[in-house]
């Protein structure tokens, strides 16, 4: 008997075979794709995909080829890789149970808002609903066509159902414009499902803010594509556009706002105020901005539209608004506006060549008016320009003044309830710190009334008060008439109005 080896003709015939085998799984992949080419462009009102996109060779597809690099322009190469056959059956399995729950069916027409490389578009696919595409920054047909999420490339009304996977919401950068398209090219009645990361409260309501066109019909978490845990949330499209302000803020001025319990749930746990009046006032304030709780430390702000830092009586730049808000509040990576409410034209100049800082040239006060201040002029000190700044005050009932070294300045105070509507809205992230030497009991209590305060997230404020002297044991500042108790009453009262606010 002959030993089992194999005879070289035997070898031959099997590595041919192998080779065949290969060339067929090839060219069968090859048919598919052609064929969905060809099936969802026959589709009625519009052509998923324009005949320039169809086939290789044509000189838009060898720029987004070259763009993409490895990826062949069919997406042959990335298509035969375990882990894109695995993405798209993880993709299957979310559409399955969405189409099991209604939301999706197989004559809708589908679009995967921002896909990486077109994973759950073939899902769709694989699970019947033909008509469905994808869009990215690099296109990667017959899957994706380029188009980005804040600007998609389509006529309103165009889908029945629009997915965005995998955070790519979260990432945008530009949510507001994303959910805004959504709410354009979805038909009334269709479904918006997200999966986002953000999952705090406060993000998952700002997340909800977005979508004014839409209803939310659940949300659960699911496991991610390659994370453990996503959040799963699907918007129904509604036939009419909701209230677009909750908060009143079009009509009536004196609407106070809706507080969202997701806004008291920060404050409850925000540092708390303290309660004891404190003897070294100098050294306490100093210490409790270590302790604060910033929003930005509890809460997913990605969902935002701007970033705005309002710095309410700057003073020079580096007071405050380089010195801290510029290195120590906690920013997610994010850009802020940042505006500088000011009127004292000493600090005017240095803002002129700050980027991305504006100036606004007045007092922040209740009312358009010119506001009488006081202002100090240090006996000893040879620069007057300096003490200019840091002896004034607002005295509003003292119009005028007979005092030794003191003399009455006109400054114009700007309407601030109304400058803070004009200039951020409730999509905004709107971050404040407020210095207005007094001013705060009369500001305060007119944003709480005007609803105006539900456009800020965040304060820091300095409450001005007679506090005890650094210098002279025992002795208060005349500088300022209310008690410590009164400045805790605004500041409990700012948290009871829904706002988290922090004692500078
Ligand atoms: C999911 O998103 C992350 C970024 O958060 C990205 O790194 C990853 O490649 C994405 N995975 C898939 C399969 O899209
Ligand atoms: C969000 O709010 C719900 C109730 O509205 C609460 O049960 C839940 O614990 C909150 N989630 C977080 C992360 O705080
Ligand atoms: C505004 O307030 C007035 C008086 O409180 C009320 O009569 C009016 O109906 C309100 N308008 C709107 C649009 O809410
Ligand atoms: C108040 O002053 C600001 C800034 O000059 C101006 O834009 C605004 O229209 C004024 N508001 C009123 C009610 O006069």
């Amino acid at each position: 008997m002959d030993p089992p080896t194999l005879k070289p003709n035997q070898l031959r015939n099997i590595l041919v075979r192998l080779l065949t085998f290969g060339v067929l799984v090839l060219a069968v992949r090859f048919a598919y794709v052609i064929t969905l080419a060809g099936e969802s462009c026959g589709y009625n009102d519009f052509c998923f995909f324009p005949d320039h996109l169809r086939l290789r060779g044509s000189a838009s597809l060898d720029q987004n080829a070259a763009v993409s690099g490895s990826k062949d322009p069919l997406g042959v190469d990335l298509w035969s890789t375990k882990k894109w056959r695995r993405t798209v059956d993880y993709y299957s399995a979310i559409f399955q149970e969405l189409i099991a729950e209604g939301f999706l069916a197989p004559n809708s027409k589908a679009l995967c808002v921002g896909t990486r490389a077109g994973e759950d578009v073939l899902a769709l696919k694989e699970n019947g609903v033909v008509n469905s595409i994808g869009i990215s920054g690099t296109a990667s047909p017959p899957l994706i066509l380029p188009g980005a999420p804040h600007r998609q490339p389509f006529d309103e009304a165009s889908f029945d159902f629009e997915f965005s996977a995998n955070g790519s919401l979260d990432r945008s950068g530009r949510p507001a414009d994303f959910a805004n398209e959504v709410c354009r090219t979805l038909k009334p009645g269709g479904f918006f499902v997200a999966q986002i990361f953000a999952k705090d409260n406060y993000s998952f309501n700002s997340f909800l803010d977005l979508f004014n066109c839409c209803r939310l019909i659940r949300t659960r978490d699911v496991d991610g594509v390659d994370t453990t845990s996503v959040r799963e949330v699907v918007l129904r499209k509604e036939a009419q556009f909701l209230n677009p302000s909750k908060l009143g803020l079009g009509g009536n001025s004196s609407k106070r706002c809706l507080i969202p319990g997701y806004k008291r749930e920060l404050i409850r746990k925000a540092e708390p105020l303290i309660e004891q009046e404190p003897l070294k006032p100098w050294i306490a304030w100093k210490r409790n901005l270590k302790k604060v709780k910033y929003l930005t430390s509890m809460a997913d702000i990605s969902f935002k539209q701007r970033y705005v830092y309002i710095d309410v009586g700057a003073r020079s730049y580096g007071s405050s608004i380089g010195s801290w808000f510029k290195k120590q509040y906690p920013k997610q990576s994010k850009s802020f506006e940042v505006y500088a409410i000011e009127a004292d034209r000493v600090f005017h100049e240095e803002y002129r060549d700050k980027e991305g800082v504006s100036l606004v040239p007045y007092a922040a006060w209740v009312r358009n008016e010119t506001l009488f201040f006081e202002i100090t002029r240090d006996s000893g000190s040879k620069d007057v320009e300096m003490s200019r700044g840091i002896g004034r005050r607002i005295n509003h009932n003292v119009r005028s003044s007979s005092s030794y070294g003191e003399e009455v300045d006109k400054i114009k105070g700007i309407d601030f309830v109304e400058w803070l509507k004009r200039s951020v809205s409730e999509s905004d992230f709107v971050v404040a710190k407020m210095d207005v030497e007094g001013s705060e009991f009369y500001l305060v209590p007119r944003l709480i009334e005007s609803g105006a305060i539900c456009l800020i997230d965040e304060v820091f404020m300095e409450c001005h008060y007679n506090r005890w002297q650094r210098c002279c044991r025992g002795q208060r500042s005349a500088k300022f008439k209310r008690s410590y108790g009164q400045c805790l009453e605004l500041f409990t009262k700012l948290r009871e109005a829904g706002v988290l606010v922090h004692q500078w």
